[in-house]
């Protein structure tokens, strides 16, 4: 059996999300066997526990990345656990090679609605090129990059209106259920 470690960057799930809270529900339920990693619960000071982290790290088999884009990226605290997790001499460098051959999947949301990133399109880039970095991550990290989940147009500005709402769920769910499935196949 696998060990599929799911990490939420979400820098506030429980006050001020509302799909990747659903995805994150939904995933508790569909994998229970999976080990899951709040770091806005755990640090929300910022000040992340290295030594516990890299051990969940090399206790997974399965990584994945849950988060909304921010910034045409990840959220600080997720870029923060980066920064001080990923260590040279433990994920990288010449003797850095606890990551080897461990699975890397992204999960994440944007507001802006999915259609809006391509060229001419109003975000001008496609979805892949927010994910370039952690590509050349895992293959400097020795990891084996398994793509991603996406979601677009689950935005704060339809959190007021009671239909959006109710098809941003919908959207949240499919999402957990694709990225359950996904897990489940590697
Ligand atoms: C600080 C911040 C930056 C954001 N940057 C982007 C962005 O670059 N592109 C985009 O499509 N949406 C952006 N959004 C919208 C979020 O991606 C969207 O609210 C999130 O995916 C919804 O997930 P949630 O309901 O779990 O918070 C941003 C939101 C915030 C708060």
């Amino acid at each position: 059996m696998k060990n599929v470690l799911i990490v939420s960057g979400h820098t506030d799930l429980q006050h001020n999300s509302f799909a990747n809270k659903i995805i994150m529900e939904d995933l508790e339920r569909l994998l229970p066997q999976a080990s899951f990693d709040y770091l806005d619960r755990l640090y929300p000071d910022y000040k992340i526990d290295v030594a516990a982290e890299q051990k969940k790290l090399v206790a997974a088999d399965v990584i994945v990345l849950q988060f909304p884009i921010f910034w045409y990226s990840m959220p600080s605290l997720l870029a923060k656990w980066m920064e001080d997790v990923f260590e040279h001499g433990f994920s990288h460098g010449s003797s850095g090679k606890a990551l080897t051959g461990k699975k890397l999947l992204l999960s994440f949301t944007s507001g802006s609605p999915a259609d809006t990133y391509a060229k001419g399109a109003p975000q001008l880039y496609s979805v892949e090129t927010m994910t370039t970095r952690f590509q050349q991550a895992a293959n400097l990290c020795h990891m084996k990059y398994e793509g991603f989940v996406y979601t677009g147009g689950v935005s704060y500005s339809n959190r007021a209106d009671k239909a959006k709402l109710a098809a941003m769920a919908d959207a949240a769910h499919a999402h957990a259920t694709r990225l359950a499935k996904k897990i489940q196949s590697l």
